[in-house]
């Protein structure tokens, strides 16, 4: 059920098959598959547990529909679901329990889509038509084989620092230079400069995702996203901002899955706040760029973000880049060793501040990395691209985790690191 593109070897198959544990459902389903012109004699009872028996003795319809909600261990059912199911088979499911994990799991597990209940008509009939669509036609852009996908998110640990800069570069670099197919996701939904660092329109593709998260699919990103070069998409947003984002994460997790199906690589500007809010979005990345500079609040964050890192995404190979780093001789608010001592670990990058090249790069609607190739700062972020990819290739070793569990505990260090004037006003 993994590879539902096989539009040829669905000829002999029934076109749908839904396994329902209540009449209320069986009663909304059949007219919306009677519309479809599907036959309703295979809308059967017994749920989850029905379609196993069944389908182990009985040819996998194009379309499966599953309830759930009987079913005391879903995904443990799934995966007998999958032992008995033929590939090509579209797979939906429904129930009641509303937890984004085990949407993700269920997801992950080959399931296409994941109804919560109440349904209603017009969620069916979207999921059917999209189920439809999916039969019909292949995905273009498949990721290659040989190589597994590689997803990095870039995390700012305060506003300004460069994040954004740093994550459109090494998007642009993976893309150009190392001629990988790559999603450059900017969830940043307000305030998101994805498109605009590369004089794009954003378009309403991360908006529509976030409202419909159903209806995120192979096609939909494929239509979605916008193109800034032969190998780089981009999904990012401009979204009102007399709205606030409703959403529960699922779409954010949706785009992810599908992006790691269709792009050899996935770049993600992760703004920190949405770090609180879904920590879920960390869990497929491999590598985490940790963006800061030289300040004290900047280390503050350093810290607090490093550690929240460690208890939430331990698996997440960790690189600090400190940016924004002006010439030797000249101060900053902390010095790079007392930085590294807050932090309890080294500094992986060192990126030059350099207006000049900023400005370049604005001006023109380029991203940094291009414009800046032949200056130090142009060499920094290449080599930051290739650290992120031979860290990913296995080739080193990230400087992983922090090893001490005491990093919070560094807050009282570091603010005696302060200078005496910002303790003198009492
Ligand atoms: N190394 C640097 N030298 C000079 N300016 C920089 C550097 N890195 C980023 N900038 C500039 O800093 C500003 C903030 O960058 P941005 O990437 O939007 O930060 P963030 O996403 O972390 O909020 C931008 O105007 C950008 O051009
Ligand atoms: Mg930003």
């Amino acid at each position: 059920m993994n590879a539902p593109f096989n539009p040829r070897g669905s000829t002999t198959r029934e076109p749908f098959a839904a396994f329902l544990c209540d009449d209320s459902t069986a009663d909304l389903i059949r007219p919306i598959a009677a519309e479809m012109g599907w036959p309703l004699e295979r809308i059967s009872k017994g749920g989850l547990r029905n379609a196993v028996t069944t389908l182990s003795v009985s040819a996998s319809p194009s379309i499966l529909f599953v309830d759930l909600s009987e079913s005391g261990d879903p995904l443990n059912d799934i995966g007998a679901l999958a032992e008995v199911c033929e590939p090509g088979t579209v797979v939906l499911a429904t129930g009641h329990i509303n937890d984004v994990r085990l949407y993700r799991d269920l997801v992950n597990s080959g399931i296409q889509d994941y109804l919560l209940k109440p349904l209603n008509p017009e969620q069916l009939r979207e999921a059917f038509s999209h189920a439809q669509m999916l039969l019909a036609a292949p995905r273009v852009t498949e990721a290659s084989a040989d190589r597994p996908h590689f997803m990095s998110a870039f995390i700012g640990v305060r506003g300004g620092v460069g994040a954004s800069t740093l994550a459109s570069s090494v998007a642009w670099l993976l893309s150009e230079k190392q001629k990988r197919s790559t999603a450059f996701l900017d969830l940043d939904v307000h305030f998101g400069t994805g498109a605009l660092t590369l004089d794009l329109e954003p378009g309403r593709g991360l908006t529509d995702a976030i409202e419909n998260p159903g209806r995120i699919d192979g096609l939909f990103i494929e239509r979605a996203m916008v193109k800034a070069n032969e190998k780089l998409a981009v999904l990012s947003a401009e979204a009102p901002i007399n709205q606030p984002m409703i959403t529960d994460g699922t779409a954010f997790f949706q785009l992810q899955e599908e992006m790691k199906q269709a792009f050899e690589c996935t770049v993600v500007d992760l703004p920190r706040a949405m770090l609180i809010q879904f920590p879920h979005l960390l869990y497929e990345v491999q590598t985490t760029i940790v963006v800061t500079e030289l300040t004290l609040a900047a280390t503050r964050d350093s810290i607090r973000i490093l550690s929240w890192l460690k208890a939430h995404a331990p698996q997440s190979n960790v690189l600090v880049v400190v940016n924004r780093v002006p010439p030797a001789g000249q101060a900053t608010e902390i010095s790079r060793k007392d930085f590294e001592s807050s932090i309890e670990r080294p500094i992986d990058l060192v990126i030059p501040y350099d207006a000049k090249m900023a400005v370049q790069s604005a001006k023109l609607g380029k991203p940094l990395a291009e414009v800046a190739k032949s200056a130090k700062i142009g060499q920094a972020i290449v080599d930051l691209a290739n650290r992120m990819v031979s860290v990913s290739d296995g080739n080193v070793e990230g400087a992983g985790q922090v090893a001490s569990k005491s990093l919070l505990g560094k807050l009282t260090d570091f603010k005696a690191m302060l200078p005496a004037k910002k303790t003198k006003a009492s």
